[in-house]
């Protein structure tokens, strides 16, 4: 493994999570959430550096770990202590900025030795990337737990080329300027060369909090600071939208999504919804919305059966472990008013799953349900899109997921809407074939030309045309 890299991802996670077997010994699984989704197929063809916290703790003392190859990556872990995952993972990351970047869905905490432990960890992450990034090289931090890294890593290595990339959503002065170190993330973020958002709106709440926090004088797309220019855009983050087209046609998965069909007792209609167990999913009003439909008489269990996987995500934080409590308990109920021994009227999955199991699903599924109150982008929706290769099936989005302003042809909800929910439901489900398949074809044409790989290419052909205007080289 070379010891310098000219392309380097800076990310909270790696792609995979260190797993100690029932037998002591040690594996390794893949990563939850969309960031590991999109950045990993850019990884390979770059052949880059990952630098990444492996998911374990690390006896306090222990020193630097060592680098190492996972499945043809190069792997830069970050030693995190058991006070540095709940100080600065659960609790600055995941108890103050999760929450406040997505509408207070939940109220945000914030606590001075949380913050300390934050500014502590992301210069880790600086210093590491100082260290491997090669002369010139180009470094892409990225997401909210490490937003002080761009500065931080300017001011060890001016030569390098920075690009930040949000993968959550941005939120408007009004919210963000709650939090008591809201100057050090704004002059954070602005150490990079360009800053990427999801969406035109999170780029113009960052531009405007430059005027309002820094008096700074932004233009369109970009901001003046300390005689540089930092470029804010939007990038819509997507999928590798070819990778699911080769396990669609696979015959494994195929003869699967039908053995799913058919262990589900065959219904007319299945629906479908993949998340991390996370209260920004909206899972509890989709479930809400179903059980009412059932209560109502407007479907019944026979006809309709609802499947939601939902991943264990962040489970030591007091508001995942009520969530959790509070969809198992919607879940049991009902189960208990309206399944059947064998025909669970929701069939609830809480565990990661492979791939190949998770395109089954999306092929068995005819309507997926993305109801998000508020989501960066959501590539459960582009994935079910890229899978449903002879255009059948249905989306049903939410209004306030990222991925709404692409897939326009989806079937847009408001998730705060139970009435409109359930509305939306019996609409999809009375859907006629030829107008689901012209929605659908046209989502996958829109997926097609707006992969993963055109995000990337889009983010890096920006830096280089800033780059030359400069007159500097190019990040290629
Ligand atoms: P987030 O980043 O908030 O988790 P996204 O929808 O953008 O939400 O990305 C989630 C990613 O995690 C998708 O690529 C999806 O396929 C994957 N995923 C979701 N649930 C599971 C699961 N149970 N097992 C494995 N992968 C999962
Ligand atoms: O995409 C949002 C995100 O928070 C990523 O940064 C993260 O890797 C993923 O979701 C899963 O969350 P976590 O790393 O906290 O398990």
């Amino acid at each position: 493994m070379s010891s310098k890299s000219d392309f380097v991802v800076v990310a909270n996670r790696l792609p995979v999570d260190r797993v100690v077997d029932a037998d002591g010994s040690g594996s390794w699984r893949r990563s939850p959430g969309g960031l590991v989704t999109a950045v990993e197929p850019l990884m390979r063809k770059r052949d880059g550096a990952w630098i990444g916290w492996a998911g374990d703790a690390t006896p306090e003392g222990d020193g630097p770990l060592p680098p190492f190859e996972n499945d043809g990556l190069s792997l830069y872990p970050i030693a995190l202590t058991e006070n540095e995952i709940a100080w600065y993972y659960e609790g600055f990351s995941n108890t103050s900025l999760w929450p406040l970047y997505h509408d207070a869905i939940v109220p945000a905490e914030y606590h001075r030795e949380w913050w300390t432990k934050y500014v502590a960890v992301n210069q880790r992450f600086a210093d590491a990337a100082a260290e491997i990034a090669d002369t010139d090289a180009f470094v892409w931090v990225h997401d909210y737990q490490l937003q002080l890294v761009p500065k931080m890593l300017r001011e060890l290595r001016p030569d390098v080329r920075i690009g930040y990339f949000l993968h959550i959503p941005f939120p408007p002065t009004e919210l963000f300027t709650q939090i008591p170190w809201r100057r050090q993330i704004v002059e954070g973020l602005l150490g990079a060369d360009l800053v990427g958002f999801q969406t035109p709106g999170a780029a113009a709440n960052f531009l405007r909090l430059t005027r309002d926090l820094l008096q700074l004088k932004p233009a369109r797309q970009s901001v003046e600071v300390d005689g540089r220019t930092v470029r804010v855009r939007a990038f819509p983050i997507s999928i590798d939208a070819e990778a699911f087209t080769d396990l669609v046609n696979s015959p494994d998965v195929i003869a699967r999504a039908e053995q799913i069909r058919h262990d589900l007792g065959n219904p007319r209609r299945m629906m479908l919804g993949i998340d991390r167990l996370d209260y920004t999913k909206g899972i509890d009003k989709r479930l809400e919305a179903f059980e009412e439909l059932l209560d109502d008489g407007k479907i019944s269990s026979e006809d309709v059966v609802m499947v939601q996987v939902a991943t264990p995500s962040r489970e030591r934080v007091e508001q995942y472990r009520m969530l959790r409590e509070q969809i198992e308990r919607t879940v049991g109920r009902i189960n208990g008013t309206y399944g059947s021994v064998g025909n669970p009227a929701v069939n609830y999955i809480h565990r990661s799953l492979p791939r190949e199991e998770l395109v089954a699903l999306y092929l068995a599924a005819d309507i997926m349900v993305v109801t998000p109150y508020r989501d960066g982008m959501n590539l459960v929706a582009k994935e079910y899109v890229a899978c449903r290769q002879d255009g059948t099936g249905a989306l049903v989005l939410s209004e306030f997921a990222g991925a709404s302003l692409e897939l326009k042809q989806a079937f847009l909800v408001n998730p705060y809407d139970i009435e409109g929910l359930k509305a939306k439901y019996l609409e999809v489900l009375n859907a006629d074939e030829a107008d689901l398949k012209k929605r659908m074809r046209a989502m996958r044409r829109y997926l097609q030309r707006h992969d993963v790989m055109h995000w990337a290419q889009t983010f890096v052909d920006d830096m280089d045309a800033a780059r030359e205007r400069d007159g500097r080289g190019s990040a290629r």
